[in-house]
C-alpha cells in the first residue's frame, strides 16, 4: 500500500526542523511517492570529478575504520569513477537482496520514506553538493545516500534488517511513537559502531560518507561509547547539524538485530512517560567504551 503525503503538508511539517522548511531538491516534478527520474545525462563533467574526489578520499579512509562487510560491498558495487546510473545499480541490487533504488529530490516526509524501506526501495537524493560543501552538507545528497547506504543493502541479512526498519516506521506513526523510532535510526543506522577483534569499526552511513566524523567517532576521546540497548537510545536525543556527542556500540550483527527484534509498543508506552536524555548522558552503570587509540 502507498499513502500519499501531500507536498504542502510536508513543507508545512519541515518549517518547524529547518530554517523556513526550504529544501534544496526540485520537487516539482515528483510523483505521490516522490519518486523522481535521475536524469544522469543532466550531471556535468565537474560534478563527476567532485564525485571522483569524493569517492577517493572516503575509500582511502575505510581501511581500519569501516566495518568489513561494508569494505567488501562497496568494491563490488563499481562506483568509483562517476556519478552512478541509479537504475543500473538498481538492477543489480535486485538480483542481489530483492531491493530496487528509486531517485528522489532529497528527504521525503517520514510515511513516505518507511513506505518505500517496507516495500524494499531504498530512496536516494539525486543532486550532489556543491565543491564548497566537499567536507559537510546539511541535507543528505546522492554521496551520502549511496556510498553510504547502497553497500550494505547488498547483503541479504542487512537488506531484511532494514526492511523490518521500514515496518517498524509504520507501526510507529501509527502509535505516535516515530520520534523514538527515529532516534534507533539515526544512531545504528546513521551512526552506528561495531566492535571486533582489531577494534572499533564504523557501519553507520552517515560516519561512513563523511570524511571527518569517521576519523571522530572511532579515534576521539571527547564522544561517549556506549553497548547499544535499544530503549536507551530510543531516549537519546541527536545533534543533526555536528559530530555525535555519544556513539553506540554493537558486539556484533545479531547484537542489532537481537535488540530491534522484540514489539516495541510497550516500550513506547514507557518512553512516553519519561524526559528524553541529552545527546551526551552516561546513565550511572553505564560503561564508556575507550577509542581505538
Ligand atoms: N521491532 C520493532 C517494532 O516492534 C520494529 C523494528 C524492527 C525496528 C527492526 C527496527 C528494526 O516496532
Ligand atoms: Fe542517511
Amino acid at each position: 500500500m502507498n499513502t500519499t503525503v501531500d507536498q504542502a503538508d510536508f513543507f508545512k511539517t519541515l518549517e518547524e526542523k529547518s530554517d523556513g522548511g526550504t529544501l534544496r531538491g526540485d520537487y516539482s516534478q515528483c510523483n505521490a511517492q516522490y519518486i523522481v527520474r535521475q536524469n544522469w545525462p543532466a550531471y556535468t563533467p565537474q560534478q563527476h570529478a567532485l564525485w571522483r574526489k569524493l569517492y577517493q578520499r572516503q575509500a582511502k579512509l575505510l581501511p581500519g575504520r569501516a566495518c568489513e562487510l561494508f569494505i567488501d560491498s562497496l568494491a563490488r558495487l563499481d562506483a568509483a569513477d562517476e556519478i552512478p546510473r541509479l537504475d543500473r545499480t538498481s538492477e543489480a541490487l535486485t538480483k542481489a537482496t530483492g531491493w530496487e533504488l528509486v531517485a528522489v529530490p532529497g528527504l521525503i516526509p517520514d510515511l513516505t520514506f518507511f513506505e518505500h524501506l517496507a516495500a524494499r526501495r531504498f530512496p536516494v537524493t539525486v543532486w550532489l553538493r556543491e565543491p564548497h560543501e566537499f567536507d559537510y552538507i546539511v541535507e543528505p545528497d546522492v554521496f551520502h545516500d549511496f556510498f553510504g547506504h547502497v553497500p550494505l543493502l547488498f547483503n541479504p541479512i542487512f537488506a531484511d534488517h532494514l526492511q523490518q526498519f521500514g515496518n517498524g516506521g509504520l507501526k510507529a506513526l501509527k502509535l505516535d511513537a516515530l520520534k523514538y523510532l527515529a532516534r534507533l535510526y539515526w544512531y545504528t543506522v546513521e551512526f552506528g559502531l561495531i566492535d571486533s577483534p582489531h577494534g572499533l569499526r564504523a557501519y553507520g552511513a552517515g560516519i561512513l560518507s563523511s570524511g571527518g566524523e569517521i576519523e571522530h567517532c572511532l579515534n576521539s576521546a571527547t564522544p561517549r561509547r556506549i553497548a547499544l540497548d535499544a530503549e536507551r537510545v530510543m531516549r537519546t536525543l541527536y545533534k543533526i547539524d555536528s559530530y555525535q556527542e555519544t556513539y553506540f556500540v554493537i558486539r556484533d550483527y545479531q547484537h542489532l538485530f537481537d535488540a530491534t527484534a522484540p514489539d516495541f509498543t510497550p516500550i513506547y508506552e514507557r518512553l512516553k512517560k519519561k524526559e528524553a536524555l541529552p545527546a551526551n548522558s552516561l546513565l550511572p552503570g553505564e560503561v564508556n567504551i575507550a577509542p581505538n587509540k
